[in-house]
């Protein structure tokens, strides 16, 4: 009993600028990946945990939480959904389809154990922890560019920015995301995977300090929180 984490490992971390996989970046002096780890085998009620890393990886052997018994390796792919579904297709020789699966990327360290247990306590087969969203939304005209501009203004009271962990039962989510790989759908999430297939996952309320340590000046934010809440 109890439920599995999938944390996929295995990206480039390209948007930070620095010279290893943002992963390894150490906050408060620990790679980000040994924090979240840490914290996820905090959680109430996990089975184990099957980290996805990149077959060049040299450094997830050296952190304390390789050698914990729960955690298990699996190389990821050139997408974070390729990574997933790695960590699926291993899982699913492992354990029974209805075996709950929370996906939580190796990025967002600072998730609060409430924010799991109301995921964990979400009533739907599948959900994810999402924040509503405190700005006003823009739609641009081009994506991503660094010159562009307004399209329209989004009606912000519907928005939610998908965070992670995101739930589901293995062998839904498992069908659910190699189907939508293969037709060759945009996947960015779980819960994406799941809405191509049909489903609506549930969306629970997180709290804004479960970022994606994502860009520089994400550090110290993510330092800051880490000391409030491990100190
Ligand atoms: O790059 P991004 O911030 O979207 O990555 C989110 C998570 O997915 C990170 O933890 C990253 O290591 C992981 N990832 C992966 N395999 C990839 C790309 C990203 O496991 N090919």
């Amino acid at each position: 009993s109890g439920y599995w984490v999938i944390v996929p490992a295995a990206g480039a971390g390209r948007r930070m600028g620095a010279d290893r996989p943002k992963q390894y970046l150490p906050l408060l002096g620990r790679p980000i990946l040994s924090l979240t780890l840490r914290n996820i085998l905090t959680w109430p009620g996990v089975a184990g945990v099957v980290v996805a890393i990149s077959p060049t990886d040299s450094d997830f052997e050296h952190l304390p939480e390789s050698r914990d018994s729960r955690v298990q390796q699996v190389h990821g792919g050139a997408e974070r959904a390729d990574s997933v579904l790695a960590a699926l297709n291993f899982l699913a020789s492992k354990v029974a389809p209805d075996t709950q699966v929370l996906v939580h990327d190796a990025a967002r360290p600072c998730v609060a154990v409430e924010d799991i247990e109301a995921l964990l306590a979400a009533e739907a087969s599948s959900a994810l922890l999402a924040k509503p969203a405190s700005d006003t939304v823009k739609l641009a005209r081009v994506g991503n560019e660094d010159v562009t501009s307004v399209k329209k203004t989004l009606d912000r009271s519907r928005i939610w920015l998908a965070q992670t962990p995101q739930r589901a039962p293995l062998g839904e989510l498992h069908r659910a995301l190699r189907e939508a790989l293969e037709r060759g759908d945009p996947v960015t999430d779980e819960a994406s995977a799941l809405e191509f297939a049909g489903k609506s996952p549930q969306l629970v309320k997180g709290r804004s300090d479960n970022f994606k340590v994502t860009h520089p000046e994400d550090i110290p934010l993510a330092e800051a929180v880490l000391r409030l809440r491990f100190a």
